[in-house]
């Protein structure tokens, strides 16, 4: 794996994610062979928010690969609470462990921690901006379930705006051939720009649509996900969104017999508890795949890890990125980084947020 860091899944090839899937499969049909792999070598795992599956695969994943863990999973506990920047939390975090998995509310978090770190760093999940490693664990069990990762049609449902996992997985399923996209929201939560210039710009067809039922018989995948609250001006306005798109056996009559039925977890009401029993559900066993993409990603990534942080950014902008969430707004001495879109345009290099000159 030539990249250092994992903070979007972009920076691997087609060929390199295929290597990750292939390992996770080996990994699980034969685990003992892997039990010692990381034996002497520490992950550390930062989680500034809260986190289950996470957290808890990362650090399983290590363990089963004879490594041991460090970290906290509530910053209120380590010096974040006395005001310590996430520059010096991780240049000290970054000589202590061989590999950290950061966990932020804050979008690019994790690739503001990367120009500091001298281990490798992996974004476990940055605000409502990205989530490369559930892609990793959806991916590795769409590839299982499915058998495949192309000609798929993909049906995402419900917070498309806020959901990280839902950008993220669109991003690397445009990648692989002849998938297309269905596009499951209320107006008010659908996919940010920048995803649908992804869409565009890889020739991917997608349609956004404002039923599941609707979508239903053309999906070969359904990926529900969760209204993110948290992410919410306030509580009105979530409530709002909440509710309106359910999952139920009534619904899944409308479904091929071959769909899968993803969800990154946690599910609060938007897939019925009766949908746990029928054998399209796949989203209990895609958290067991994610400890597997995990072990995997580790292994890949201490492969080749140099102990040497990145070079002093020196390509810092006057501009200031407009997205209030956006890390590099937060931590002030952070080199404000941008790649010119063409005219007026720039992206961010922390959050993707486009802003005008
Ligand atoms: C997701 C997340 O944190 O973005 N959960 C996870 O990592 N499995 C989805 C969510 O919180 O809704």
């Amino acid at each position: 794996m030539k990249t250092k860091h994992l903070i979007d899944l972009e920076s691997l090839s087609v060929s390199e994610l295929m290597e990750v899937i292939e390992l996770a499969n080996r990994i699980k049909d034969d685990p003992k062979a892997y039990s010692e792999v990381c034996k002497g070598k520490i992950l550390a795992t930062l989680f500034y928010e809260p986190s289950t599956r996470t957290q808890m695969s990362f650090k399983t994943a290590m363990l089963r690969l004879g490594g041991s863990i460090i970290g906290f999973d509530n910053p209120q506990n380590s010096s974040v609470s006395k005001g310590e920047s996430l520059k010096d939390t991780i240049t000290v975090v970054g000589g202590y462990a061989d590999i950290i998995a950061i966990r932020h509310y804050k979008e690019g978090a994790a690739k503001a921690a990367s120009l500091y770190s001298a281990a490798p760093v992996i974004n476990a999940g940055d605000g409502g901006h990205l989530h490369p490693t559930q892609t990793l664990t959806d991916i590795v069990t769409l590839y299982n379930e499915k058998g495949t990762l192309d000609n798929m049609c993909i049906g995402l449902c419900g917070d498309l705006k806020n959901g990280r996992t839902v950008h993220s997985l669109i991003k690397t399923m445009s990648h692989f051939k002849g998938n297309s996209f269905v596009l499951i929201s209320t107006p008010e939560l659908g996919v940010p720009q920048y995803i649908k210039d992804i869409m565009n710009a890889s020739g991917c067809r997608y349609t956004e649509v404002s039923s599941l039922n609707e979508a239903m018989p053309m999906l070969d995948v359904l990926y529900m996900t969760r209204i993110q609250r948290e992410r919410f001006k306030s509580y009105e306005d979530y409530e709002r969104q909440k509710g309106v798109f359910v999952l139920d056996r009534e619904k899944l009559r409308l479904a091929k017999r071959d769909m899968k039925i993803l969800h990154p977890l946690p599910r609060v009401d938007e897939i019925a508890e009766e949908v746990d029993y029928d054998d399209r559900a796949k989203y209990f066993i895609q958290t067991v795949y994610g400890m597997y993409a995990r072990m995997a990603l580790i292994m890949k990534m201490l492969e080749n890890a140099d102990r040497k942080p990145m070079p002093r950014q020196s390509d810092t902008h006057q501009a200031k990125c407009n997205n209030p969430n956006c890390i590099s707004c937060s931590e002030e001495y952070l080199p404000r980084l941008f790649k010119p879109l063409g005219g007026d345009m720039l992206l961010c290099k922390y959050c993707d947020g486009r802003n005008l000159i």
